[in-house]
């Protein structure tokens, strides 16, 4: 059976860099593997008061397509030097109920990126900060970081730059190892 892999996108616009990268990464992952991309862009913002069978049915949905994911790639620009608020949003609904994170113990890798210079380092590490809370044991090497993300992809968001293929497949190679390394 293939390993089943939760891929989150910290962009909700319709031409998202980060979302046309996490499409390339579902095409490149290797047949032992079925990556999903799971939509964050319905959950209401989180509220403790929603708690217990308070849960919004968006909460519920996610809840349930995530616990079934055995690790996490996570796709994300930066928005003011940190992850983009959908995306803690949904790190925050995906931990509760206390007791019931689906993230515990799932093996995870970081992507981030941007059309400057600075390829999200920012997002990137506030959201390993976040993973640390959650146990969620992060891939450390290869760090992958892309920026000027309008020069590495078309139109149609096909990959344009053969050094980023191989980024990217590296990565994915290596997020490979770490999952059966920690599963
Ligand atoms: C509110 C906002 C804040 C941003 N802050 C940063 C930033 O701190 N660093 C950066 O490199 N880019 C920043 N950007 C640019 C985005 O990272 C860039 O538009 C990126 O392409 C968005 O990702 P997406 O293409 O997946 O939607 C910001 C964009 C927005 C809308």
């Amino acid at each position: 059976m293939k390993h089943k892999i939760g891929v989150i996108v910290g962009s909700l616009r319709e031409a998202s860099f980060s979302k046309r990268f996490a499409k390339n990464l579902i095409e490149l992952a290797s047949d032992e593997f079925e990556l999903e991309i799971v939509p964050i862009g319905d959950l209401p913002l989180f509220n403790e008061d929603f708690d217990g069978d308070k849960a919004p049915e968006a909460y519920n949905e996610f809840r349930s397509k995530m616990k079934e994911k055995q690790g996490f790639i996570f796709v994300t620009p930066e928005y003011n030097r940190s992850m983009p608020g959908c995306l803690k949003n949904a790190m925050d609904v995906g931990s509760r109920p206390k007791g019931q994170s689906i993230w515990a113990g799932k093996p995870g890798m970081v992507i981030s990126l941007s059309q400057g210079n600075m390829s999200g380092f920012g997002a990137n590490h506030h959201l390993r900060q976040v993973l640390v809370n959650l146990n969620v044991p992060t891939m450390p090497q290869p760090e992958i970081y892309l920026a000027k993300v309008q020069e590495m992809v078309d139109a149609e968001g096909n990959i344009t730059n053969p050094k980023t293929t191989e980024l990217l497949q590296k990565g994915l190679d290596s997020y490979a190892n770490w999952f059966k390394k920690l599963s």
